[in-house]
């Protein structure tokens, strides 16, 4: 999709710079088993942005993905409605599609939010409830220990 035809709307300027700021994080991925660096750049409602990174460890599986280091790091902070996420990966034109987990993740607290990833020169924008068909949601917890 190009930037012209790409759904939801959300302003480009804020998508560029949401993309820069992955970017810029990407630097502190700690990657040395993939190679595969990963930077995020979530964006608060409060105009507050929290970056993220990959964090992986020698024991393969403990390794942690940018997109949840980024919501880690802003939950921390007090900040739980988002309106977008930029997550780019080791390449600047491709994007980095977010796997099942950090959807997951992503859909606790903000279903709405945009994702924003590079597509060639350009970049696409999508809801991230889009991304998760069927996610597990409070809802479904109903009548079983509390409920938020
Ligand atoms: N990774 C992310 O950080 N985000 C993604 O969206 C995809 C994958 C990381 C996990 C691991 O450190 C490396 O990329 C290779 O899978």
């Amino acid at each position: 999709m190009s930037e012209t035809d790409r759904t939801p709307a959300l302003d480009p300027e804020t998508a560029r710079s949401l993309l820069d700021r992955a970017r810029e994080a990407r630097r502190n991925a700690y990657a040395p088993y993939s190679e595969f660096r990963v930077g995020a750049a979530l964006l608060a409602r409060d105009g507050r942005v929290f970056t993220g990174v990959n964090v992986e460890n020698v024991s393969y599986g403990l390794g942690n993905c940018a997109e949840r280091v980024a919501v880690g790091k802003a939950v921390s902070e007090g900040a739980q409605e988002f309106t977008a996420i930029a997550v780019v990966g080791p390449e600047d034109d491709v994007a980095c599609s977010p796997c099942g987990a950090c959807r997951q993740v992503m859909h606790e607290f903000a279903p709405e939010m945009v994702l924003v990833t590079p597509d060639g020169a350009g970049w696409r924008a999508d809801r991230i409830a889009d991304l998760l068909p069927g996610a597990f949601v409070p809802a479904r917890l109903a009548g079983h220990g509390r409920t938020v």
